[in-house]
């Protein structure tokens, strides 16, 4: 666990932090990129004398130089990386104890409900989806139990908008705090912490690695209790990545700003397609004017992000075969990298909820707009949605 700002003449942006916070040249070579640090232990001149590292399990150079880097990006003063997304969760789960009540969005992402209800609650844990989006509806859930409230905004696949500081208000006036899954926006787009949020958690797998070929997970939090508790279950569970899957993430972020310009305004184009094409019944997008949450949205993000859902007249024969149809959109589970995706929720990233109050409807496409010629996605989303008829 790491997490000092980085020394600079002055405030730094966003994408010069992107690129240099936690990676200054290589002291020992030179090397300007953060090496691969492909080690699992390190010699020690004595009995506990060493450079500040002991056991890869326990600290790393690049995994503390990407969990420098991405802590200063969100603003945190402690960042901690993950094996995955749901190693993440899962250590902010278990910060809670038996008999403590956490409140979770009534669309989560399927891998976190099935995380909470299938894994913890068997070990005591009390849960209950709540339309955290409805300010009224999350107070009436609170118990004298409550410790801990989970938002995703934008929230997966839904792409409904949490306010995150009238939410993080309301969480600690009741006594609790609030985790929110950052994975849809990245810290470019939308920075929770410095609205209130206590923790922050990512999958790393997604707009931050960017290119589909890394798995893993962040979390980020200025809270020294909890980074605390977070960094004793990172070292004593063990779920951590590797140093090449770091460097991976590392050389992702570094892009992050240019990537993340061209997702949102290729996802523009793709949101005016859609909303005008009869075979589409419905657009999500908090870009759009109509979009419930457009106006909190256009307050706590930078832009409106490079996920968007829709659902079909023809219901869900429609969305299987526009989901199978398309060609340039690649059909496949995941999300955020420099390729077009396109997917069936109900039947892929979200089955594991389908018999659940979570289920999401047959009829809802989920695609993940990637960096392409736009024009070319717009011929792709054509004539999969033409032959429709
Ligand atoms: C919003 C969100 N959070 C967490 C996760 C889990 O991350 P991972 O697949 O890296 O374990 C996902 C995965 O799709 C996700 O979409």
């Amino acid at each position: 666990m790491t997490g000092q700002p980085i020394a600079g003449p002055g405030p730094l942006g966003f994408e010069s932090l992107a690129i240099h916070a936690g990676q200054p040249p290589d002291p020992s070579t030179g090397a300007v990129v953060t090496p691969v640090f492909q080690t699992s232990t390190y010699a020690q001149s004595g009995v506990g004398q060493h450079l500040g590292y002991d056991y890869s399990r326990t600290a790393n150079p690049t995994r503390a130089a990407l969990e420098q880097c991405l802590a200063v990006l969100e603003g945190a003063s402690h960042g901690l990386a993950f094996a995955s997304g749901m190693a993440a969760i899962d250590a902010l789960l278990r910060q809670l104890r038996p008999g403590d009540q956490v409140l979770i969005p009534d669309d989560a992402y399927g891998g976190t409900y099935r995380l909470v209800s299938g894994v913890h609650a068997p070990a005591g844990l009390a849960y209950q989806p709540v339309a955290v989006h409805d300010l009224g509806a999350l107070d009436a859930a609170f118990t004298p139990q409550t410790r801990m409230v989970w938002v995703e905004t934008p929230s997966n696949p839904l792409l409904r908008v949490i306010d995150i500081a009238a939410v993080a208000e309301l969480t600690h006036r009741r006594g609790a705090i609030l985790v929110v899954d950052n994975t849809f926006a990245t810290p470019y787009l939308q920075q929770p912490l410095l609205l209130g949020a206590d923790a922050v958690v990512h999958s790393t797998t997604k707009y931050l690695g960017g290119h589909s070929d890394v798995v893993g997970g962040f979390i980020a939090t200025s809270d020294e209790n909890l980074a605390h508790g977070l960094a004793f279950v990172q070292n004593s569970a063990g779920a951590v990545p590797g140093p090449f899957d770091c460097f991976l993430v590392l050389r992702g972020i570094k892009t992050l700003a240019v990537r993340m310009d061209r997702h949102c305004a290729n996802a523009q184009v793709v949101v005016e397609f859609l909303s005008s094409h009869p075979a589409v019944e419905r657009v999500h997008y908090p870009g759009l004017s109509t979009h419930v949450g457009h106006e909190i949205a256009a307050r706590q993000m930078r832009a409106f992000g490079g996920m968007v859902s829709f659902t079909l007249r023809g219901g869900e024969g429609a969305a299987l075969a526009v989901a199978g149809a398309a060609r340039l959109f690649t059909l496949a589970e995941s999300l955020g990298a420099v390729e077009s995706l396109i997917e069936h929720p109900h039947r892929m990233t979200h089955a594991s909820v389908a018999a659940s109050p979570l289920a999401v409807e047959p009829a809802l496409v989920r695609l993940s707009v990637g960096i392409e010629t736009v024009a070319d996605l717009i011929g792709d989303l054509a004539q999969a949605l033409d032959r429709l008829g």
